[in-house]
């Protein structure tokens, strides 16, 4: 295990670059947006999905960088759920007293049945086994208000028509390359999952897969912020492998990722 070198102000500075999720790799070294599809997909899925007024729940908030977009659009109140302590305290640090977060599992978030107007989850639902995203899903739907609306973002799989051999080996070098064993799906496999928990499909937005281009760095982090963060990577050799290895992978795969932005709805009771 190499030491790191991080700097105290970026999260998580006790564990190593080499086996970190990439996720909190790149939050390491100074970033923030952590969706395939950047600001720009996650403002239109926070329109879509109406926050004026709702109660909004968020699902693995992480950093805390959509809730701060979700209070700026003036909810009645915000709720996160976040599975990891560390990302716990630094949203907590985001919201203030505007809001509050729970450590908890997102499939049992302990809050009640029809409490909520919308739920949003940016991803976190890719990183789940098939019944790990139903237990979640199912959940979503269970603390939403009937007429509530669920909001995702996540990564997707094109075209519908892949084969289960070309879909394992896109799965297999995510998993390798960003150690976190992401299940991208279709979007027909991502509208039956939620069908499937009663939702009906209100709206599907698509993004390219971006994450670590130049262009979509600087727009969702800013230009000082982009320096910074390329600052960091180049002074840290076990990260910058890492990096370079995701880069790799979703360069390779570029035509099968995607970004995708869905809002499915509780139905009314009848
Ligand atoms: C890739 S980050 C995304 C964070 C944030 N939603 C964003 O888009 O910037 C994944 C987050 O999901 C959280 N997470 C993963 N599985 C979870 C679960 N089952 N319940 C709650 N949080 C979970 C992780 O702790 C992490 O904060």
């Amino acid at each position: 295990m190499t030491e790191s070198t991080t700097p105290a102000d970026l999260p998580l500075p006790g564990r190593s670059d080499e086996d970190l999720p990439g996720h909190w790799l790149l939050a390491r070294m100074g970033k923030r947006v952590l969706r395939p599809g950047g600001l720009e997909l996650t403002r239109k899925m926070l329109r879509d999905a109406g926050l004026t007024g709702a109660d909004v729940i968020e699902l693995a908030p992480g950093l805390g960088k959509t809730a701060a977009d979700i209070l700026d659009a003036g909810p009645k109140s915000y709720v996160g759920i976040e599975a990891d302590p560390e990302a716990v305290a630094l949203t907590e640090k985001v919201i203030g007293r505007r809001g509050r977060v729970v450590t908890a599992d997102a499939s049992s978030t302990g809050l009640d049945d029809d409490s909520g107007d919308v739920v949003v989850g940016e991803a976190m639902l890719t990183m789940q086994s098939d019944r790990g995203k139903d237990a979640i899903i199912g959940e979503a739907f269970r603390v939403l208000r009937p007429g509530g609306r669920y909001a995702i973002h996540e990564l997707a799989l094109e075209p519908d028509s892949l084969s289960d051999a070309q879909k394992t080996q896109i799965r297999q070098a995510l998993a390798r390359s960003i150690k976190v064993n992401a299940r991208p799906l279709t979007e027909a496999e991502w509208r039956e999952h939620l069908v499937a928990a009663g939702f009906e499909i209100e709206k599907v937005r698509f993004a390219p897969m971006a994450l670590l281009q130049p262009r979509r760095v600087v727009a969702d982090e800013g230009p000082l912020r982009s320096l910074k963060i390329v600052g960091n990577v180049l002074r840290n050799g076990d990260a910058r492998r890492r990096i370079v290895g995701m880069r790799r992978v979703f360069r390779q795969y570029r035509r099968e990722l995607a970004a995708i932005e869905i809002v499915a709805r509780k139905p009314d009771k009848s």
